[in-house]
């Protein structure tokens, strides 16, 4: 061996220990066994931002940890509120919470208490900006003095990666506070995933915690039903909603990417006609939704944006709910299909608020349909309870989207809306007739010269 190369040799072997001694000694990310460590610095009044989406991916560790050092005064900004006796409703239930910025708080009734009586400070922060010279609503920025993270497992050096849909707010809230504190089920050695598989890369990382027990709590357990299972009796109001069902799966074309609102709209993609194939997004974070689980294949890691159990599809996705948001801003979903409680006759959609009696948030809704080249499709009952007309001249509701309702589908009509011209009607449920609808509907509409029996798959 020549002297030259027993340089090389030892230059590369102190080259190696050099970065393991400077990743041992210098490295970004600190590993603390008790959580209560890792968050104690929190102090009254910061702000914290808290990954998840419902119940997916929290950091139940950390929440819990807050309880017990007590911080008051905090503002939390979360998409979701937790439920009253889970993940950050836990934090409301004892005030230590003063203002909360979300999207959509539907699942938290103390929350609401809170709100309305004026005791919570509450900013619903619409996810929604401003490109291309399009009106969309503007939002600032948001950054946090600490970012309280749940992960899958993290590697000795502090990089991380999610599991599922909890990856969520997770991926982008690590980048977005001054101090990031992570918890992990596991701690694994460096290797153990491939440096291109990590998601958040450990210089964003500055605490690590592994928890030391998981309940994964899951918001609304759905599975399939099981053949042998007879169905139960129709109720009056599912014989409704089943026809609107079988009117909205006829929206559903070959190849198209398509994003589903909770309730009716989820339930047309149960029959997509076998022959086709509909690429499903949810915008907590995938792209080739499924049906929903079998009871033994339930995964609380695994939600829709409805916070349900689901599966995914062969070639399916996931991916942050940042990404999720550039996908739906871009204009790269075809058609998105979900409920109003009001639609005017120039497709003005209310459907997340009634100002001093309910407040859900607009979660994703309002980006969905503000978008360009995406046909939005409102499936709905006709008329409110005790009979008061939801299809209107003006909407009285406080607005999630102007002019964007493309058609409206209900179990009397399917109407075609013209952002100025205003609506037509366009498919009528056999055995009424136009006047029918005119007594019901709370705006006057042309009749199509075409008018077609309501279709049905
Ligand atoms: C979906 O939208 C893309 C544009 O983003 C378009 O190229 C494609 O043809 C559309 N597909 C369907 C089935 O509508």
């Amino acid at each position: 061996m020549n002297a030259n190369l027993l340089f090389f040799m030892l230059l590369c072997f102190l080259q190696t220990c050099g970065s393991y001694f400077s990743t041992s000694s210098q490295k970004n990310s600190k590993f603390y066994s008790d959580p209560v460590e890792a968050v104690k610095d929190i102090h009254n009044g910061a702000t914290i931002l808290v990954g998840g989406f419902g119940l997916c991916g929290i950091p139940e560790n950390l929440i819990n940890s807050l309880l017990k050092t007590g911080v008051k005064g905090i503002t939390a900004v979360s998409n979701n509120a937790g439920v009253d006796n889970f993940g950050l409703g836990l934090l409301l239930q004892t005030k230590q919470i003063k203002r909360m910025i979300s999207s959509y708080v539907g699942e938290n009734a103390e929350f609401e208490r809170q709100y309305l009586s004026g005791e919570l400070e509450v900013e619903l922060t619409p996810q929604v900006r401003e490109f291309g010279g399009r009106h969309y609503v503007m939002e600032k920025a948001i950054t946090g003095d600490f970012a309280l993270i749940k992960a899958w497992k993290a590697d000795k050096a502090g990089n991380i990666v999610f599991r599922k849909t909890a990856r969520n707010f997770n991926q982008p809230m690590c980048k977005a506070a001054k101090t990031t504190i992570v918890e992990v089920e596991e701690v694994v050695e460096v290797g153990t995933f491939a440096a291109e598989d990590i998601h958040i890369p450990s210089i964003y990382v500055h605490r690590v915690v592994q928890g030391a027990s998981y309940e994964k709590r899951i918001e609304k357990r759905t599975v399939r039903k099981s053949q042998e299972e007879k169905p139960k009796p129709k109720k009056e109001s599912d014989i409704v909603r089943e026809r609107i069902i079988r009117r909205a799966a006829l929206e559903f074309e070959d190849g198209m990417y398509a994003n589903l609102g909770i309730g009716i709209p989820m339930l047309a993609s149960n029959f997509i006609k076998p022959d086709i194939t509909v690429h499903l997004q949810s915008e907590n974070g995938i792209l080739g939704l499924g049906p929903y689980p079998t009871e033994d294949a339930v995964d609380a890691d695994l939600i829709n944006a409805g916070k349900e159990t689901v599966t995914v599809l062969p070639g399916a996705a996931y991916f942050s709910s940042d990404d999720s948001f550039a996908m739906i801003r871009g204009g790269h979903i075809n058609l998105t299909m979900l409920g109003a409680m009001q639609v005017s006759k120039h497709g003005d959609l209310a459907n997340w608020m009634i100002p001093g009696k309910m407040v859900k948030g607009m979660g994703g809704a309002m980006d969905l349909v503000a978008s360009a080249g995406t046909k939005v499709v409102v499936t709905m009952e006709h008329s409110a309870k005790g009979g008061k007309h939801k299809i209107l001249d003006k909407c009285s509701l406080p607005l999630t989207g102007k002019q964007c309702v493309d058609r409206i589908i209900t179990e009397k009509a399917v109407f075609d809306v013209d952002k100025t011209k205003g609506l037509t009607l366009v498919e009528i449920w056999e055995g009424l007739t136009p006047e029918d609808i005119k007594g019901c509907t709370g705006t006057d509409f042309e009749v199509s010269p075409n008018l077609k029996p309501m279709q049905q798959i």
